[in-house]
């Protein structure tokens, strides 16, 4: 069947689907549980609480294959340049490899590089750790400021967030990005020069944002310590190894990656060293073990049982058969709370493309608006729409079995609240139902009638959920590698390319021609009419 032919066949699907609903479905099949979940990488995944059925999981799994999957995972495996319009290989998995085997990219083995990079974040980690590497002074350092954006912030960020267990009191991780100079005064209005380090995060080096904050980082190390300082307060992570040593980064604290790995999946590379520093190397190699076990995973079973297939494939009947639009991922772990944020790169720079490999504009929908928040909290503001709101929101909800605290009954609750939102929106509740409860609290007939068609819950409002143990290393490394995978797939499917991000150019370009306009240097003549009264506002009321 081709690719064609198989959104079609989607189509035939939503209509016959259409006539029932989920509660019905549920009511049909006990075992319903058993035949719509499946485990790997130790994560277990429950999508029984969506639109499907074994006939529509058939045409899914029938559109991947005619979309080429196997293939195109066997071509990013072996170095092939999937990422055609910058002519390079896709290879982030060969970062957290934990095999023997030669991982070939354009002829040469990278392991070798790939642990050899690894070594010396074991060792550099270990020595600021220990304090036999301390600041210029001779203090040990507490604070290590990450200086990145994008790939080179969220994914660090996110992750020293939710592996808080493992951290240290007396060394902190700290993240800037924001070329808005509050967040760097922010972060360093609370630090002491003596004892920060800086880590300079940055694929291309030549970042404005990254560059900026960079700047103002080492003018706050030279102010307080002088010049002399500035080698031993900073370490800088980049393919760019040449700019590096230009900003004064000594050449034994550069840590190098490589252009086959993309911004958005370089958590895994160098640009995972503060992660290092907040957890432990330990604990960082750990969670690359962790992604290595989904890869197995991914790339070992077959798709019927495959749980980054399966996502991928229940987001394109979503969005390709019913078009929602908006996918919310809400994680029942606070410490997931940049889980969101982090996805918001991955999956809307990667998929959120509108023309094909070969150039054609596409015309099916692609990636979904991708957002959300950790429960409860979300449930206390923005839940109400995913209730009851005229868009149907399908959910990714995220929970442990075991905290880390042993806090009674704090985890008994969330537990039972992110059970419940899934099969709320599931169940719904019926008008009937609705007048039934509140003629059992003895309401009047005539205020039953104003009062029920507000609580009715239409339902069949799918979600998955996923469960794992607890939120490690190994299992947030698992999570992330798991989202990847299923933006590979989707891609694959909707045959764009995962892998560029020409989208964010057009924006970075005109901010460069209009830095001397705002500066007042230029003239913003020539601009269109907002953009002039706009600067003319700021012109004026600057201070
Ligand atoms: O936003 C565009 C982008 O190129 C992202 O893909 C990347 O993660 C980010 O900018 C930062 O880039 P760099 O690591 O080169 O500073």
């Amino acid at each position: 069947m081709a690719k064609d032919a198989g959104f079609n066949a989607l189509g035939k699907q939503r209509k016959r689907i259409a006539e029932t609903n989920m509660r019905e479905m549920f009511a049909a099949d006990p075992n319903r549980f058993q035949r719509f979940s499946a485990t790997g990488a130790d994560i277990l995944l429950d999508y029984s609480k969506n639109r499907i059925d074994e006939e529509v999981m058939a045409a899914l799994f029938e559109l991947a294959r005619a979309a080429g999957i196997e293939e195109r995972r066997t071509q990013m495996c072996e170095g092939e340049h999937i990422n055609i319009t910058e002519d390079r290989a896709v290879m982030h998995m060969a970062l957290r490899y934990q095999g023997e085997m030669p991982i070939t990219v354009d002829g040469k083995d990278v392991m070798p590089d790939v642990r050899g990079v690894l070594k010396a974040i074991e060792a550099y980690t270990n020595a600021v750790r220990s304090g036999e590497i301390r600041g210029h002074g001779g203090e040990q350092f507490t604070d290590v400021v990450n200086i990145g954006i994008g790939g080179s912030d969220l994914g660090p960020a996110m992750v020293t967030l939710a592996l808080e267990p493992y951290t240290r009191a007396d060394l902190r991780a700290h993240y800037v990005s924001n070329v808005d100079g509050a967040h760097i005064h922010d972060v360093l209005k609370r630090l002491d020069p003596k004892k920060t380090l800086f880590i300079v995060a940055s694929k291309t080096f030549t970042t404005d944002e990254t560059m900026t904050n960079a700047n103002s980082a080492r003018k706050w190390i030279a102010d307080a310590l002088g010049e002399e300082a500035v080698p031993n307060h900073f370490a800088a992570v980049s393919t760019n190894l040449e700019a590096c040593a230009k900003f004064g980064i000594r050449e034994d604290r550069i840590f190098g990656f490589w252009d086959w790995v993309g911004g958005r999946y370089s958590v895994w590379s160098a640009i995972g060293l503060p992660i290092a520093m907040a957890v432990g190397y330990d604990n960082f190699a750990k969670f690359l073990a962790g992604a290595d076990a989904m890869d197995r995973h991914f790339l070992e079973t077959p798709l019927e049982r495959n749980l980054p297939v399966i996502m991928a494939l229940i987001g394109v009947w979503y969005r390709n058969a019913w078009g929602f639009s908006t996918h919310a991922v809400l994680p029942y772990d606070q410490r997931l709370s940049r889980f969101a944020a982090y996805l918001q790169q991955q999956d809307m720079e990667s998929n959120g493309k509108s023309v094909t490999l070969d150039g054609k504009k596409v015309d099916w929908p692609t990636g979904p608006i991708v957002w959300g928040e950790p429960g409860t909290n979300g449930q206390h503001a923005f839940y109400q729409l995913i209730h009851q709101g005229t868009d149907v929101i399908p959910c990714d909800f995220l929970i442990a079995a075991r905290p880390h605290e042993n806090l009674p009954p704090h985890h008994d609750k969330l537990v039972a609240n992110v059970l419940a939102q899934s099969e709320a929106l599931m169940l719904g509740k019926t008008k009937d139902e609705v007048v039934a409860e509140l003629k059992a609290q003895g309401m009047a007939k005539e205020q039953i009638k104003a009062l029920a068609p507000h609580k009715v819950f239409p339902g069949n409002r799918p979600s998955n959920t996923l469960f794992y143990k607890q939120l490690t290393p190994e299992v947030l490394g698992s999570l992330i590698a798991l989202y990847e995978h299923k933006v590979f797939v989707q891609g694959v499917i909707w045959n764009v390319n995962s892998y560029d991000q020409w989208g964010v150019e057009l924006g970075k370009q005109l901010a460069k021609a209009l830095l001397p306009k705002v500066k007042g240097e230029e003239s913003g003549a020539g601009h269109d009419a907002s953009t002039q009264g706009l600067l003319g506002y700021y012109l004026a009321n600057k201070a």
